[in-house]
Order: C-alpha cells, then structure tokens, then sequence
C-alpha cells in the first residue's frame, strides 16, 4: 500500500513547548489476570466468551499480562521517551461486582501510577474504559440509571487513592461504543440489539460522567489544585460517498448525528439535536419513547464545564443510505453492508469503498479530515483544550528473522497524522497532546489479537515485547518535540 505524503518533500514541523507525547493502553485489553486479587468479570469477560463474537475465540483472560508485567513495560515506555502514559482502571478490579472496594485493585493502580512517576511519566486516567462489572449488567447495565450512581461511587474510589498523583482525568472512553454499539448493534459488549435502547444508554453514560464531574470536582479535581478533568470521544467526519444522491446526504447527516452530534450537543451545549427526535420518532424502548428516560436537570449535568476533550479519531466515514444492493447494481465497489446497524432504526447503512488507503481494519486513511474535524469541532461547539486521546493504525506486521518489525505503514500514518494536527494548530486550534493508540499490540475488542496497533510488538507465546519502527520513531518524535523532514 503506497499513501502519498504532502507536501512531497516533508518539512520538519515543531509543536508547541509543552506539547504532550504520550501512548494509550485500556485495562481490558492488555492487563489479563481477569480473575486475580479479587476482579470479578465485565461484560467483556461474559461477551467475549458468546460463540462468534471475537475472531478465533479470543478473551482478554491473559492479554498482554500486563498485571504481572507492569514494571517491565513502564520501563518501556521510559525507553520511547513517553512524555505521558492513558490507561484505564478497571472498575471490577476497583469495585468487583460494582459493589464494595477491593484495596488489592487500587493497589495495582496506586503502584502503576508510582512507577510512572518514578519514570518521569504523567498518568493520564480514564475511569470507563467499556469493562462494566457484569454484575451491573445482570441489572440493566447502562439501561438501568442506577448504573449512573455506581460509576459515581467507583471514581470517588479511584480519584481518592490516586487524586493526589494524577492531574489528568477522563471520565468515559468513547461512549458511542458502549450504547449504540453495545445496544442497538450488539457489536461490542453486552451485544444488545435492543433498538433505541441505545440511546438511553448513552444518557446514562453522559449523566455518569456529568455527575462524576460534579463529584470529583467537590474532592478536589480542580484547574487551580492543578487537576484536569474531561472526556474521550470518537469523532469523525461524516461525508455523503456521493454528494449528489439525497439518500447519502442524508446518511452522512444520521452519521454525524449518532456518531458525534449525540455526545457533543449535550456535553457542550446542554441539549439534544432536533434531528435525533425527528429520526427516532416513534421508536420505543418498553412502549415508551427514549426521552422518558432524560429527567430535568439531567442536561445541566451533562453540561458541567470541563477542562479537556479527548478526541479518538482513525478514520473518515463516507456514507450512503442508498440500499446496498442498489450500489451494487450500480457497479460501486467494495459497498460492504456491516454486521448491524448502530442507528435506532436498523436503518441500513453502507461505508462504499472510496479509493482511499485503508489499513489491516479496512479503514480508510485520510488524514485532512483529522484537520477538519478539529476545525469544526472548534468552530461549532465552545470546547476546552483537545488532545489527541486515540491515534494510530493495524497493519500486518512482520517481524524479520533478526526480530525487528519495520512498520513503515503504521510510521507513515502517525507522521502524517500528526502533520494534519499541527495544521489545525497553525490553524490556532488548542490541541496540547497526542497519544498513539497503541502502546503495546493488545486485544483488539471483535478482532481478538489478530489486528495489531502496537508500537511495540508483543509476542503473545512469550510475551516478549519488541518496539517496533515506529515506535523507535517516536521516541525520536517525542524527545526532540518535532517531526522530522
Ligand atoms: C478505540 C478504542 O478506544 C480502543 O479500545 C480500540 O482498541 C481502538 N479504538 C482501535 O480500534
């Protein structure tokens, strides 16, 4: 796969002093030890064990044993000159069971932090990182708002064991996937297809993270004790496959509506959008439309002012909501119809192949939309500083018989992502950090470990970890503050 650079012959680019480099990781997909020191299970637990769920039968049982081999791989971290370190906390781990607190959870996390400040590395905490206790789910997970409160009283927990060490704090990891993905699509854990039950989840999590704002601010989490608090979402730009057909304008405008329109309105401006009554008119979850479930003084919530936004961002969507066999018939190539619809409706709704670069995921890469969806996202909706939470790419890697990995794919497209973030800052968009996803190759949710996104490579045999080019690379990046030309 060949992907063009632009300019030809690339510039060195700085980026502004200060500017955080860091990796991310999430609990789930690299720690194993699923039943180890008291961690009861999460719905991934339970979901990746339903026939077909995850490719060849994979579970997050061991992972990258990263429980057992934390110091090892903050060592690593060290090694690539990471200026900051996300990782989540596991909720089972923390509060098995959703219910009391197990000290030999917050242990591991209180020791992680330790040794990362002992590296010279800032913990970055994302509190909800998808693995919900299943306990939780067995009474009604994120469509139960009880689940809202529990979330509430397990970041109390972990903002009271590490709050004093960690400035940086994330509430939700990218709700999108655990409501519509996980209830309307079944897609990712608990695997509901339950319609517009996805919505009501994802008010659930808004109103956890809301009054999870609210919380630790009360502990303390504020800018002037030097706390940042926000949330991760993952944003995209929705674009019709053909701006001529009204069906995939149309398509492109129910994308931007569910995948980003559903979490910025509410967080940032207190509301839902009009056009989400409109599209799921007459839809209902237990005979009752999904807004039953808002109550007042939910959006004020929801709203709370926050300190920075987390922005995941892989790949463009090029939608239509022309029928795929339509496209088909109209000689469009590659209209690969996915598994379940994420909208309320089951609408269909189909990605065309659009002659873009794609990676080992089949997405496509293109990376002026990561400048514009900055653009916009700062041009429509009063943000707070972004960083840069989720970035980074799977491709087939192979390692040579010297053991080296010469990802020059994966180099390519952090390099160029990066180019199209600092154009959004010359843009004067106040983006401050990047953190490649992913540190280590990990478990990749429905892709087991088959799709790899690491900058070091795990040898899942051995656990051997191997930094790959790229992340030699970045550790270049990292140190120097700069890309090279
Ligand atoms: C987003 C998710 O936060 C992360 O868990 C996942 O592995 C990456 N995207 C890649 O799919």
């Amino acid at each position: 796969m060949t992907m063009q650079t632009s300019p030809a012959t690339p510039q060195t680019v700085r980026f502004p002093d200060g500017f955080l480099w860091g990796a991310a990781t999430a609990s789930y997909q690299i720690e194993g030890a699923v039943d180890e020191d008291g961690r009861t299970p999460s719905i991934w637990d339970v979901y990746s064990r339903l026939p077909g769920a995850i490719l060849n039968g994979d579970t997050g049982d061991v992972a990258c044993d990263h429980y057992h081999r934390m110091p090892e791989d903050v060592a690593l971290m060290k090694r690539l000159n990471l200026g900051s370190y996300r990782f989540s906390t596991a909720w089972p781990r923390v509060r098995p069971d959703g219910a009391a607190v197990n000290q030999k959870g917050i242990d591991f996390y209180s020791a992680l932090v330790d040794e990362l400040l002992e590296a010279g590395i800032v913990p970055w905490v994302t509190l909800y990182h998808w693995d919900l206790p299943q306990a939780l789910e067995d009474k009604g997970g994120w469509l139960n708002r009880d689940t809202a409160h529990r979330f509430v009283e397990y970041a109390t927990t972990v903002y009271d064991a590490l709050g004093d060490r960690v400035q940086y704090w994330t509430t939700l990891n990218e709700p999108y996937c655990s409501s519509l993905l996980g209830y309307t699509a079944g897609r990712k854990a608990p695997g509901r297809q339950e319609g517009v039950a996805g919505l009501i989840a994802a008010h659930h999590l808004l109103l956890a993270h809301g009054m999870a704002v609210d919380e630790l601010r009360g502990l303390g989490a504020t800018p002037e004790n030097g706390k940042q608090v926000g949330i991760t979402l993952n944003l995209t730009t929705a674009e019709a496959f053909d701006p001529a057909e009204e069906a995939d304008v149309d398509a492109a405008r129910r994308v931007d509506g569910f995948f980003n329109r559903l979490f910025l309105e509410p967080l940032f401006n207190g509301r839902y959008a009009d056009d989400l009554a409109t599209d799921t008119e007459g839809m209902t979850y237990q005979d009752r439309p999904w807004q039953d479930w808002i109550r007042d003084g939910d959006l004020d919530l929801i709203s709370r002012p926050l300190d920075a936004l987390g922005v995941n961002y892989y790949s463009p969507q090029g939608a239509s909501g022309r029928p795929h066999e339509d496209l088909l018939g109209a000689g469009v190539p590659h209209a690969t119809r996915p598994a379940a619809s994420p909208f309320p409706g089951g609408e269909e709704i189909v990605f065309p192949r659009r002659g873009l670069p794609t990676t080992a995921m089949d997405w496509e890469v293109r990376p002026e939309a990561l400048t514009r969806l900055l653009e916009r996202v700062r041009d429509e909706y009063a943000v707070p500083p972004i960083y840069i939470t989720e970035n980074g790419a799977a491709y087939d890697d192979v390692v040579t018989p010297d053991g080296a990995i010469h990802d020059s794919d994966r180099r390519r497209y952090i390099d160029l992502h990066l180019r199209a973030i600092n154009d959004a800052i010359n843009d004067g968009v106040d983006v401050r950090g990047y953190f490649v996803w992913s540190l280590l190759d990990n478990f990749e949710w429905a892709f087991g470990y088959h799709n790899r996104f690491g900058i070091i490579h795990v040898d899942y045999d051995t656990q051997v970890r191997t930094p790959k080019d790229s992340g030699l690379w970045y550790a270049g990046v990292a140190a120097t503050n700069q890309l090279p030309g």
